[in-house]
């Protein structure tokens, strides 16, 4: 029968990319979930099967052997994978062969967070078949680390929203602190179905931050106060404020490079449709745009997210972080 974990996607509202520079960012877990089934094997293999994208493969001596689909976008998507899984057995001292079966509803490279709840969802599971007593402290770090080998310098914000739930204000250096909201706050995600890579898209970032220090700090700045502001403005449960500063964020977000022209065109037809804010949300360049609206604004913008030809989804947080499902 084997274990079964789960582990939340994730929008970031404000503060992607900044992030990585010691920014603070709000971000919560949405009501989409990666699914992991983990089983012992007779032999010492790591196997890897996805069903959502028909990837199925395995790793003997650190060598990948394709099963079903294409060899190289299945590495890719395995290789985190993989790492946290060989990262808990190296940590516990495990030397076992394992089945691993990935099933996830989160859109795949669109700045969901689809890949740390992947890697969060497979090692809760391998912590709990292994009866190992991981915390989530323990899940969390495991999974960054498997993030830093694969993604270059990511700030850790993925792994830690899939692994605590709930919403968080993030930070490198002070690390995730929960946020308390109590209102309701109806998002709209539309997704531009282009996907992207995450790496390339900070490393546009920091070739801007390189080439034009003097230029890039002060958008950094604006970028914290605009996350400090939308603080208050979530005690306050004062959604035009929170709008507004979406909006000054997306600004923030082209300076450095990162929108494109399949999020500017969902992100212009939801404000014109009545969003009080709309911006890309993750990484960019594609993936995903969020839109915030009143609720009775709602419906239209997500009709003319769609006609715009996104596909549109409502985000509903959720507090719930990595759990098992089946032990
Ligand atoms: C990706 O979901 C968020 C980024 O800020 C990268 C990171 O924080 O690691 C773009």
């Amino acid at each position: 029968m084997g274990v079964v974990a789960s582990a939340p996607a994730k929008i970031i509202l404000l503060g992607e990319h900044f992030v990585v520079y010691g920014e603070p960012a709000i971000v919560l877990a949405i009501d989409r979930r990666a699914y992991a089934t983990v089983e012992y094997r007779e032999d010492k293999r790591l196997c890897f099967r996805s069903v959502n994208l028909n990837f199925a493969g395995y790793f003997e001596n650190g060598i990948f052997k394709i099963e079903q689909g294409d060899e190289r976008e299945a590495r890719l998507k395995f290789e985190p994978v993989k790492l946290a899984v060989e990262k808990v057995l190296q940590t516990y001292r495990k030397n076992v062969g394992l089945d691993i079966e990935i099933n996830s509803t989160i859109p795949v490279a669109a700045g969901l967070g689809s890949s740390a709840a992947v890697v969060t969802a497979v090692t809760a599971a391998v912590g709990a078949l292994l009866n190992l007593k991981m915390s989530k402290e323990d899940v969390f770090r495991i999974t960054y680390e498997a993030e830093k080998v694969v993604h270059g310098t990511p700030s850790g914000v993925d792994p830690a929203i899939s692994t605590f739930g709930g919403t968080l204000l993030f930070q490198i250096d002070t690390g995730f602190k929960p946020l308390e909201v109590k209102m309701d706050m109806p998002l709209i995600i539309g997704d531009t179905g282009v996907e992207r890579s995450t790496r390339v898209q900070v490393e546009k970032v920091r070739n801007i931050m390189d080439n034009y220090p003097r230029v890039a700090d002060p958008l950094k700045k604006a970028a914290r106060e605009v996350v400090l502001r939308a603080i208050d403005a979530l005690k306050e449960n004062d959604l035009e404020t929170l709008g507004e500063l979406m909006n000054i964020n997306q600004a923030l977000l082209c300076g450095v490079g990162v929108s494109d022209e399949s999020l500017e065109w969902l992100i212009n037809a939801a404000r014109k449709a009545g969003a009080l804010g709309a911006k890309l949300t993750g990484a960019g360049g594609g993936g995903c745009m969020i839109a915030l609206a009143t609720s009775e604004k709602l419906q239209q913008v997500l009709e003319a997210i769609m006609s715009a030809g996104g596909r549109p989804l409502i985000a509903r947080k959720t507090d719930e972080g990595v759990r098992i499902e089946r032990s």
